[in-house]
């Protein structure tokens, strides 16, 4: 083989990897960023699931609709997602979220749509897929995250930090004249 149609083959290869790293980190960047760890995010996932589940069991369809839209536009974590994981399966999960996320949007938009029917059956069957997809990756990757290091937040991935104090220390100080403007209560 000539050198110019390895180099050709070596240049697409690279341009493919590239891309599909791209992916993750363009999906990340569509997202409104947020001050929480990855954690955090499937912390409200969790709780927007149960508003979805709730909504279904009090026929209360604005619940069920305001949970699944949670689950579709969820922020993005202060740090990019991947560093809970090892190095080596960096590609692997940003694959992962990649995949997840249009599915997750899919069903959310399904179970959206269905609840408008007023088939309260058909919704739960919707919300079931949707916990299968949860729960599809959880079985691959849940127990393989690990705490996120603190210094690895990055910075410019972030908007605000509420409890940061200017001055840039690390722990937030409330200005003395807050303490003094708060109610007082008589001790009897
Ligand atoms: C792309 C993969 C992926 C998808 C999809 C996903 N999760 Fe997670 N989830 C994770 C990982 C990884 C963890 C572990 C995070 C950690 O411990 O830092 C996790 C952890 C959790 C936790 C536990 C958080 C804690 O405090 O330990 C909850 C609750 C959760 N997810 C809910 C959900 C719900 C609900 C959905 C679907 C609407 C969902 N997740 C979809 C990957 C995913």
């Amino acid at each position: 083989m000539s050198t110019i149609k390895i180099f050709i083959i070596i240049l697409v290869f690279l341009n493919s990897y590239t891309y599909a790293a791209d992916k993750a980190q363009t999906l990340v960047d569509s997202k409104q960023k947020s001050d929480m760890t990855y954690k955090e995010l499937m912390q409200i996932m969790g709780r927007s699931s149960l508003m979805v589940h709730q909504g279904i069991l009090t026929q209360n369809r604005q619940m069920v609709k305001d949970g699944a839209y949670e689950i579709a536009h969820h922020k993005a974590p202060n740090h990019k997602p991947w560093l809970i994981m090892k190095t080596f399966q960096y590609q692997a999960f940003k694959d992962t979220l990649v995949e997840f996320d249009k599915q997750l949007h899919h069903i959310a938009d399904a179970i959206i749509k269905v609840v408008d029917e007023e088939d309260w059956t058909k919704t739960q069957k919707a919300f079931h897929e949707l916990t299968l997809t949860c729960i599809s990756c959880h079985i691959s990757w849940k127990s393989e995250a690990h705490p996120i290091n603190p210094k690895q937040i990055n910075s410019s991935n972030q908007t605000q930090h509420p409890h940061k104090h200017p001055t840039g220390d690390e722990m937030y100080r409330p200005p003395l004249k807050m303490l003094r403007d708060l109610p007082r209560r008589d001790i009897p």
